[in-house]
């Protein structure tokens, strides 16, 4: 085999109280990586506008390091179409290092398992966040609902419920380069042990309605005191947005990842498109464009269920 296309979902993290912890995969956009042998070196290919820089590029830096520990003698060329937003909470830069990291595995055949899929997957994201997180690139590599234990790195996926639903409203807003970065410098370092609690019992709850194959209790449980309080002040009209679309039936709303775009957890027998029309009119409150999609759980670029 000389050549091998990946396609991998957006997704959202943290689902409230799930900070660095949960992630959904969505859906609503798709990154497609090819990965192609050649002679010598890694050469990237877009009309996208992205670094093309492997050092700079989360595929670039997926392709470096797996190259580096699996001994491969051959060249790569990577050619990356984007979907997915870049810079609005949707895990971008995780579709394109999970796609990646699952072309890689296919084109040399390494059979490499989920855990590990993620572990090289999150090296791109460092390119984009400055830290490792994983809770996106679980999503994106393993598809469902996942949670993210590290030390050692173990994920977890849940299938979700098949009639949940979201609403994303995705802001028309200029985001800083370094997005997540200087949206997780706004973080509080130490928080009260109640607030811990509260978030912890809201989680706990997450997991179970997933379990459960609840989307009321997922989406009851979709609060968090600790995390968006400190970020909700980067999003113009966002106390509205939230509050018009609980009005319009949404079952829960937080801030999807890092931001900006906020997203309502609802199900298919919801008025999905009175719950979307309301966020919008949350932003325009704030005079802000805003683009609503409307999606559904995802499998992930493996597409495989651990
Ligand atoms: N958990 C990460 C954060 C997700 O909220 O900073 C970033 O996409």
């Amino acid at each position: 085999m000389k050549s091998i296309s990946v396609k991998a979902p957006s997704s959202t993290a943290n689902l409230g109280p799930g900070f660095d912890v949960f992630g959904l995969a969505m859906d609503a956009f798709y990154d497609e990586v090819t990965l192609t042998k050649t002679k010598n070196g890694i050469t990237i290919v877009t009309e996208d506008n992205i670094p093309t820089n492997p050092e700079n590029n989360t595929a670039g830096l997926v392709v470096k390091n797996m190259i580096k520990k699996f001994k491969i003698k051959s060249g790569i060329e990577i050619k990356i179409k984007k979907g997915v937003p870049a810079g609005f909470g949707m895990g971008s830069s995780a579709a394109s290092a999970a796609a990646t990291a699952v072309a890689f595995d296919k084109l040399f055949g390494l059979k490499l398992d989920g855990n590990s899929l993620i572990e090289f997957a999150g090296y791109g994201e460092k390119a984009s966040a400055g830290t490792v997180h994983y809770d996106n690139v679980a999503a994106s590599v393993l598809g469902g609902f996942v949670i993210v234990k590290t030390d050692p790195l173990d994920v977890i996926r849940i299938e979700p419920p098949a009639n949940l639903r979201m609403c994303v409203a995705v802001p028309k807003l200029d985001v800083p380069k370094k997005k997540t970065k200087v949206s997780r410098g706004v973080i509080p370092k130490n928080v009260k042990l109640t607030d811990s609690v509260l978030n912890i019992s809201n989680a706990s709850a997450i997991v179970a309605g997933f379990m459960k194959k609840d989307p009321e209790l997922i989406g009851n449980s979709i609060k968090d005191v600790i995390v968006e309080p400190a970020r909700q002040h980067m999003i113009p009209g966002y106390a509205k947005v939230k509050e018009n679309a609980l009005k319009a039936g949404a079952l829960g709303v937080t801030i999807s990842g890092a931001g900006p775009s906020i997203i309502a957890f609802s199900q298919k027998s919801a008025n999905l498109k009175k719950i979307s029309l309301a966020m919008s009119k949350g932003f325009s409150s704030a005079n802000v464009k805003c683009q609503t999609i409307i999606c559904k759980p995802s499998k992930g670029a493996a597409n495989k269920k651990k």
